[in-house]
C-alpha cells in the first residue's frame, strides 16, 4: 500500500507519520518546507514538497498512491481561512481523483452545524469537499473534539492555567460538555482506518468521556497534585476571556479566542461508528491521557507542539523574501580565543532559559509587548536548552534555516508590520551576525525607525557576546 501524509509536520501529522513510517505500506510525506520533516524518519519516507495551492506539486504527491491522509488546515492564515482551506480542499479532492487515489482519510472536528464556531464550520466544510466525490474516491472523516496530550494547545492551556492560578474563575463557558480523547487514540483510529474494510463514505465520531472544561481543569490540578477552587463568574466575555487566556498561557489571543468559541457549544459524539468498525480501539481515561502528558513533559519526550506550524498561508519557516529586506545590519565579531564550534554551541543555545545573554530585561519587554498585542512573546521558550531543529520555536523566533557549524537562520513570528530574520554565520575567523527587516508599507517603516535605536543596543551587544569566553 502506497500512503501519503499531508500535514506531516503539524501537531497531528508528526506523531502519525512516526506511527506509519513503523509499518508495512510505503509512506510518502507532503511538507511545504522539506526541512522541517525531522531528521530520525527522513531516511525511511519519501517527501514531496509542495502546497495545496500548487497545483503541480499536488500532482506529483498524489502520483500512484492508494491511502491519503489530509491533515492540513490554514487557521493561521487570518480571517479568509475559510475560503483557503475550501480551495485547499477542492484542490486536494480533484487531485486525488485525478491520480486514481482509492481512499481520503480526514480528521476534522466534532460538533453541530447549527451551534458550530466559524472554524469548525469550516473543517465540516472541508469535511463535505473531501466527500463529495464518492463514486471516485472514498472518504473516511474521523471528527474529534479536545485532544489531549503534550504538546496539544488544548492540554497546554489547561496545564498552564492550573499551574498558575490558586483560585480559577471561569465564566459559564467552561461548563460546556465535551468529549476529549487522547491524541494516542486518535492515532489509533487514523493507522486502522487504511485497512479498515467497508464500502462507501463513512464519518467516524470520535471522544471518550463526557465531560466539561471546568471538570477537566480540576482533574488535572489533582493528577498535578495542585489543590485548586473554582469560583464560576456567570459573565465574562469571549473577547475578555480569550485575552486572560493569552495572557496567562503559551497560546496567542487568535488561538485562545478559537478555543473559547468552540467551547460555546457542546462537542459531543453524534455516531457509534467508531465501536462498530473500531472496536478494538481501546480508550484512554481522560485520568490516564493527562498522566501520559505529564510523564512525557517531565521526560523531555514531547514528540510535536501544536506550534510546530502555525497553518497560515505559507510555512512559517519562511527563507524567501530574505533577498528583499530593505533594512540589512550586518555585525561582525572576531572569534577571538574561541573555536568555530564553541561560537556556533554559543549560538544555538540562545533563548529559552539561557536568554540572549545581555539586555535580557529589553528581550523580554519585546516578549512582553508582542503577548499584550495578541503575539507569542517568550511564552513558548525552547524545545530543548541544547539541540535545535529547524522549526522549532527560540521564543519569538522559529528556526528557518540550520547548517550544523556554519549557519542558523531565525525568522521572527512577532507581532509588527513586516518580516524580520536574525542570521548568524560562523566563518574560519569571525562571526557574522544579520538583521534583515521588510517593512510592511509606511507603518512597517516607521515602526523600524522609532524602535532602531533600541535594536542597536541589543544586537550590538548580543554580537560582542557570542564571542566572550
Ligand atoms: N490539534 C487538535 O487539538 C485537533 C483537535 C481536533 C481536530 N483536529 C484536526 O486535525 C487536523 C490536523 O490538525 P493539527 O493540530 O495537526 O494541525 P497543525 O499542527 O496546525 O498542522 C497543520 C499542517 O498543515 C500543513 N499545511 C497548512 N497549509 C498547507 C498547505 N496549503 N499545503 C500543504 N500543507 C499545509 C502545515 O504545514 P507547515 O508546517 O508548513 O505550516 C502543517 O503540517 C486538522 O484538520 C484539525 O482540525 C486537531
Amino acid at each position: 500500500m502506497r500512503i501519503l501524509l499531508t500535514g506531516a509536520t503539524g501537531y497531528v501529522g508528526q506523531r502519525l507519520s512516526q506511527r506509519l513510517v513503523d509499518g508495512e505500506s510505503h509512506l510518502r510525506l507532503f511538507a511545504r518546507d522539506a526541512k522541517k520533516v525531522r531528521e530520525r524518519i527522513r531516511n525511511k519516507v519519501e517527501i514531496a514538497e509542495g502546497s495545496t495551492f500548487d497545483i503541480g506539486s499536488l500532482k506529483e504527491a498524489v502520483e500512484g498512491i492508494d491511502v491519503a491522509y489530509y491533515l492540513i488546515h490554514s487557521m493561521g492564515a487570518g480571517d479568509d481561512f475559510d475560503e483557503l482551506d475550501r480551495l485547499s480542499a477542492q484542490n486536494f479532492l480533484d487531485a486525488c481523483v485525478e491520480a486514481g487515489v482509492k481512499r481520503i482519510v480526514y480528521l476534522g472536528g466534532l460538533g453541530q452545524k447549527e451551534t458550530a464556531s466559524k472554524h469548525l464550520l469550516s473543517r465540516m466544510e472541508v469535511g463535505e469537499i473531501l466527500s463529495s466525490k464518492p463514486d471516485r474516491v472514498q472518504t473516511i472523516w474521523f471528527r474529534a473534539g479536545t485532544i489531549i496530550g503534550s504538546g496539544s494547545s488544548s492540554f497546554e492551556i489547561i496545564r498552564h492555567l492550573v499551574q498558575k492560578l490558586a483560585v480559577l474563575t471561569p465564566p459559564r463557558w467552561v461548563r460546556t460538555l465535551t468529549q476529549p480523547i487522547a491524541i494516542d487514540n486518535v492515532l489509533d483510529y487514523l493507522v486502522d482506518s487504511k485497512d479498515l474494510k467497508v464500502e462507501g463514505n463513512l464519518i467516524v465520531d470520535i471522544g471518550g468521556e463526557v465531560v466539561s472544561f471546568q471538570d477537566m481543569l480540576l482533574r488535572t490540578a489533582k493528577l498535578m497534585g495542585l489543590k485548586r477552587i473554582v469560583i464560576g463568574l456567570p459573565v465574562l466575555s469571549p473577547g475578555l476571556s480569550s485575552f486572560w487566556l493569552a495572557l496567562l498561557t503559551p497560546v496567542p489571543t487568535r488561538v485562545a479566542s478559537k478555543l473559547i468559541e468552540s467551547l460555546k457549544s457542546e462537542t459531543l459524539v453524534q455516531n457509534d461508528n467508531a465501536q462498530r468498525f473500531f472496536p478494538h480501539v481501546r480508550l484512554i481515561s481522560y485520568d490516564d491521557s493527562v498522566r501520559r502528558a505529564i510523564r512525557e513533559i517531565e521526560d523531555n519526550q514531547v514528540l510535536s507542539r501544536w506550534y510546530d506550524s502555525s497553518a497560515g498561508e505559507v510555512s512559517d519557516t519562511y527563507r524567501e523574501g530574505i533577498a528583499d529586506a530593505v533594512f540589512v545590519e550586518k555585525r561582525e565579531s572576531d572569534l577571538g580565543e574561541l573555536t568555530p564550534e564553541e561560537v556556533f554551541k554559543k549560538i544555538v543555545r540562545l533563548g529559552g532559559k539561557t536568554g540572549w545573554l545581555r539586555f535580557n530585561v529589553l528581550w523580554r519587554m519585546w516578549g512582553a509587548a508582542d503577548k499584550l498585542l495578541g503575539g507569542y512573546g517568550f511564552s513558548r521558550g525552547r524545545r530543548d536548552p541544547n539541540e535545535l531543529r529547524i522549526g522549532d520555536t527560540v521564543d519569538f523566533w522559529k528556526v528557518a534555516d540550520l547548517v550544523e557549524g556554519k549557519r542558523l537562520l531565525l525568522a521572527s513570528q512577532i507581532k509588527f508590520p513586516g518580516k524580520a530574520w536574525l542570521e548568524f554565520s560562523v566563518e574560519d575567523e569571525k562571526v557574522v551576525q544579520t538583521s534583515y527587516f521588510y517593512p510592511n508599507g509606511i507603518l512597517g517603516r516607521v515602526h523600524w525607525y522609532i524602535t532602531h535605536p533600541l535594536h542597536v543596543l541589543v544586537l550590538d551587544s548580543l554580537a560582542e557576546a557570542i564571542v566572550k569566553p
